[in-house]
């Protein structure tokens, strides 16, 4: 991290975890050991049912709540789906596109672009998720394709909104498997991710952007990834639904400014 040019951001993707009423419970859990120190943003993406339930326990916190997916049409004949401004009503601040879960079931990077736009426009936080499977790695393909994805993903977006938008890195081999991702690994996307943003943008925009790492991040690994200079904090699944392992993934980001 690099708290001098950007922000640090600790995110949980709950994915498909925990009832409304067990949201409620692990927010009042959470907000009672929560470090009072403000070195980093919060943010829980939980499941849309029970975002309300979210935003309503972390009233007067500095929590954010987040979705996990969001439809790039302003509204209509969508059945299951969910627009950028329900999301803003419900009171969202971020929602997490591309995740590679979201990719397996079929979203393309041109509809992940689209959601991105439609984020931005409605004044989300897109965490746009990239990253490589255990093949691409093994082939070599790693960097090749994470800027692919990256760049596919901010198809013009201009360079006003690109200061609003956070990229997690989360190798499909790293995510639930227990099989974290070195930090020199994690890093070495993560800074070829920031080269890429660099040549879409310029050197300012790609030095404030944030960049979190993701896959198996938990409490006993993040102090070393969040060391790394262009990893700028983490998002979260496993590790993110107990309370007590995402406080001492926060404290882990209470690191030296560079
Ligand atoms: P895990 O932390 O459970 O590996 O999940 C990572 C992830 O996919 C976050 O979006």
């Amino acid at each position: 991290m690099n708290r001098k040019y950007r922000k640090t951001l600790i995110a949980g993707n709950w994915k498909m975890n925990k009832t409304a009423t067990e949201t409620k419970e692990f927010m009042t859990k959470l907000k009672a050991i929560m470090p009072k120190g403000r070195w980093c943003d919060i943010a829980l993406c939980v499941p849309a049912v029970s975002i309300g339930t979210a935003v309503r326990a972390v009233r007067e916190t500095r929590i954010g709540i987040g979705a996990q997916n969001c439809n790039a049409n302003p509204s209509g004949a969508y059945t299951g789906e969910i627009s950028t401004d329900m999301l803003v009503d419900a009171g969202c601040k971020y929602v997490i596109l591309g995740h590679s879960e979201r990719r397996a079931m079929g979203e393309t990077d041109g509809e992940i672009n689209a959601k991105v736009h439609a984020a931005l426009n409605a004044g989300l936080i897109p965490i746009v998720c990239v990253g490589e499977s255990l093949e691409h790695r093994e082939n070599g393909i790693t960097e090749e394709w994470v800027s692919m994805q990256v760049k596919l993903a901010l198809k013009d977006v201009d360079a006003e909104k690109i200061r609003k938008v956070v990229i997690a890195y989360e190798p499909i081999w790293a995510i639930g498997t227990g099989r974290t991702a070195t930090p020199e690994q994690a890093e070495a996307v993560c800074e070829h991710i920031r080269a890429v943003v660099r040549k879409l943008y310029t050197s300012k925009h790609a030095r404030a952007m944030t960049i979190l790492y993701g896959g198996s991040m938990n409490e006993k690994n993040a102090y070393e990834l969040l060391a790394q200079p262009d990893i700028d904090g983490g998002l979260i699944g496993g590790a993110s639904l107990v309370a007590e392992k995402f406080v001492q993934i926060i404290e882990a980001s209470n690191q030296p400014i560079a």
